[in-house]
């Protein structure tokens, strides 16, 4: 277990495209671990691989509701429904948020952690959370998708 370093806005490595996790070894189950860690301790709901620094196709959400932890690797998305404009950020943009349009529903396949195929129906949130974090995988942030005139930078409270 592990809080890795989050890479941030400019890093170019957020621009580039994920790979297909091939084989889910010690490694990988590493990698989703400290995954899970960082998110919790940035109060994130959602990490894509490659803000750790790591370019393969492994996302982790978590609402903070009752369902746990969202494990989802070589995730693609296969079927979308409708829009909802949203209110977002990103762990790797600190202190900026802004409306953008998502999908209201989506359908992604994924192998989970234990490498077995998974289908998962979203609406809302959680489907606000996963096309968000399977952008990352394509290279694709949340500030491309801004509306215009909607950014806003938010300094954190003292605490
Ligand atoms: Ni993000």
């Amino acid at each position: 277990m592990a809080i890795r370093n989050i890479r941030e806005d400019g890093d170019e490595i957020l621009k580039k495209t994920a790979r297909e996790v091939d084989k889910i070894d010690e490694r990988i189950q590493i990698l989703i671990d400290d995954m899970i860690d960082t998110m919790h301790a940035l109060n994130g709901v959602g990490l894509a691989a490659q803000q750790v620094g790591v370019l393969k196709r492994i996302v982790v959400i978590d609402l903070y509701d009752d369902k746990g932890v969202l494990v989802l690797i070589n995730p693609e998305i296969i079927k979308e429904k409708g829009t909802q404009e949203v209110d977002e950020g990103c762990l790797s943009f600190p202190n900026q948020f802004a409306k953008i349009i998502r999908p209201k529903e989506v359908e992604v396949e994924a192998l989970d952690r234990n490498g077995k195929k998974i289908k998962v129906k979203a609406k809302d949130l959680l489907a606000q959370a996963i096309s968000h974090e399977v952008d990352h995988l394509k290279g694709i942030t949340f500030v491309e998708k801004i509306i215009p005139g909607t950014l806003q930078y938010i300094e954190p409270e003292n605490k």
